[in-house]
């Protein structure tokens, strides 16, 4: 796969987001289900890039789906978190939540998509995503767009899942995304359609030196990767110089 290449150039954004909204009423259930609750533990160490190297920033969650990161970033004292998504459905449970944690002063929701972000140059100190990236129809322009939303010297912070390299590990891995998650997923949220995709999605995106490389077409600098959990997640950061 060259970098330019649309990872699910199959598939619309239209019909990604029809698909999240279909799975969302499981979504939270499902998430923290499927990943031994892991998922947490990654979005505080990504949450923690951000706390060392910034104070009081304001911040753009990409692919905010139903919110989690955008709660976790919560506690560093942001001035703003903004999330966006292009599933109505997954915003409508992160309004919920936001609410129901009385955080509605600090968090908002936007339904807008990643490939366009309906914000001006320089509105933001950090631009992070969370398991998103894979499923934008065009990541480079998506971090581009990151990069385009940022400050001066501001960050973009990736979260998303990556291969591990032991040879059980890998195996096991093989066997969970091919496996168990399609089936655990169809059986639970009822639509198997979305949790084949998202397996595809994860066993097709582009890891270490390839996501690096997008992340350099897309202009951004000192690009740090740090594996975590044996290599199954990664953080990926950036620079807009
Ligand atoms: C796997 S969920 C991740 C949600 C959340 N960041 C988390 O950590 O749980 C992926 C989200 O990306 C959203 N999404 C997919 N493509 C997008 C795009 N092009 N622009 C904005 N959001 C997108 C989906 O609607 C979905 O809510």
């Amino acid at each position: 796969m060259t970098i330019n290449q649309p990872v699910s150039q199959d598939i619309d954004n239209s019909h990604i987001g029809q698909m999240f909204d279909s799975i969302a009423w499981r979504y939270d259930f499902l998430n923290h289900l499927l990943s031994f609750g892991i998922d947490r533990r990654w979005r505080k160490r990504a949450v923690k890039e951000i706390s060392a190297n910034f104070v009081n920033p304001e911040i753009l969650d990409v692919a905010t789906g139903t919110g989690d990161l955008a709660i976790e970033a919560s506690g560093i004292k942001p001035a703003k978190i903004t999330g966006i998504d292009i599933s109505e459905n997954m915003l409508k449970i992160g309004r919920r939540k936001v609410t129901e944690k009385k955080l509605e002063n600090l968090i908002e929701f936007v339904k807008c998509e990643s490939e366009n972000i309906c914000f001006e140059n320089e509105s933001f100190d950090v631009a992070m995503v969370a398991f998103g990236v894979r499923n934008f129809t065009d990541p480079v322009r998506g971090l581009s767009e990151m990069r385009r939303v940022l400050r001066r010297n501001g960050m973009v912070v990736v979260l998303e899942f990556s291969h591990p390299h032991g040879f059980i590990f890998k195996h096991l891995y093989n066997i969970y995304f091919r496996y168990l998650l399609p089936f655990t997923g169809s059986l639970f949220s009822r639509h198997r359609e979305a949790y084949r995709y998202l397996n595809e999605s994860v066993m097709r995106f582009p890891e270490n030196e390839e996501f690096i490389r997008m992340m350099t077409s897309a202009g951004l600098s000192d690009i740090a990767q740090t594996r975590m959990t044996g290599g199954i997640a990664s953080i990926y950061t950036g620079i807009k110089k």
